[in-house]
């Protein structure tokens, strides 16, 4: 039998790596999708050495449209279907609302939203007929938490709202696939070593923080293939995050927003501090 094909976006860096080694290690092979083939081509013969499974790799620019159905198409130009889809390719939009172009926020949207939404609808009528698929949605735990400015300056105005829109796609596919063997997760992670902070500028903020802030790529990845075995719609890795969750469902929303303007207060001016120093 054929193995299974799992189509990951993001794979050649961070989470998305991460979730390949994963897939790879259940025995699945993998369609390896980003802008960096070479890593790409690298992780692929990585993963024939240690797994023994196939790679297809497809070089894309996920913020331009057109690229999801071309990315579909190749799979199948090549006799394969999608089993299992990772929507993991992103980068934050640095800046306040009032210091960005349109032009960016549209190519945010595409490449956070859109591109997500299009490969989901592409792929679901075919897992629905063959009555398997696996679709993880990667989140974020802004999408659960109150609004932290000090957040949203490096990964941008849009990112907690757009992140929760991936989990509420989730839960409704979930929803409209009960009783067949189609499963969605949103895996909600806070902050994950990965390149995500040296691409949005906040690497010198993140290295700050207590070591119990951070998750491993790995500890995602393990987390978010347990929750969508389990047909669990959302799932938040890590017993730090855990509890902050879970803190801000009990806690009065005032106290809750308080709470994350505090932190948020603190990590601008740990950032102001290192500019001022170094002017
Ligand atoms: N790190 C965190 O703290 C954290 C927390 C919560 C959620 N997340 C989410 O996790 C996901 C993965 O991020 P990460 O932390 O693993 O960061 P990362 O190490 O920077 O990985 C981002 C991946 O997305 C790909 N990518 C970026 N722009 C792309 C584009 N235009 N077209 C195609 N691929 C593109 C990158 O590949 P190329 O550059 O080769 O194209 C890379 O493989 C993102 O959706 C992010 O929002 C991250």
């Amino acid at each position: 039998m054929a193995r299974k094909l799992v189509l990951i976006t993001g794979a050649s860096s961070g989470i998305g790596e991460a979730m390949a080694r994963v897939f790879a290690k259940k025995g699945w092979d993998l369609a390896l999708v980003a802008r960096r083939e070479d890593r790409l081509k690298a992780l692929a013969e990585e993963m024939k050495a240690q797994n023994g499974v196939d790679s297809l790799i497809i070089a894309a620019d996920l913020a331009k449209p057109g690229e999801p159905e071309r990315i579909v198409a190749e799979i199948e130009k090549a006799g394969r279907h999608v089993d299992g889809l990772v929507n993991n390719a992103g980068a934050g939009q640095p800046g306040y609302f009032t210091e960005t172009g349109w032009a960016d926020q549209e190519r945010f949207l595409q490449l956070m939203v859109t591109a997500y939404l299009q490969l989901i609808h592409l792929v679901l009528p075919g897992m629905e007929e063959r009555n398997f698929g696996r679709i993880i949605n990667v989140s974020s735990v802004s999408a659960l938490l109150p609004i932290a400015t000090g957040h949203t300056r490096f990964s941008g105005t849009i990112y907690p709202g757009a992140k929760s829109l991936l989990i509420k796609v989730a839960q409704a596919i979930k929803a409209e696939m009960t009783g067949k063997n189609v499963h969605a997760t949103a895996v909600c992670p806070g902050y994950t070593w990965s390149e995500f902070h040296d691409v949005n500028g906040a690497r010198k903020s993140i290295s700050q923080l207590p070591s119990y802030w951070m998750l491993t790529a790995e500890e995602v990845a393990v987390s978010a293939y347990d929750a969508v075995e389990r047909n669990v719609a959302c799932r938040v890795p890590g017993a730090w995050y855990k509890f902050m969750t879970a803190m801000m469902r009990i806690l009065p929303d005032p106290v809750g927003e308080w709470l994350i303007a505090q932190q948020s207060r603190r990590s601008l001016q740990r950032a102001q501090a290192r500019k001022a120093s170094a002017e």
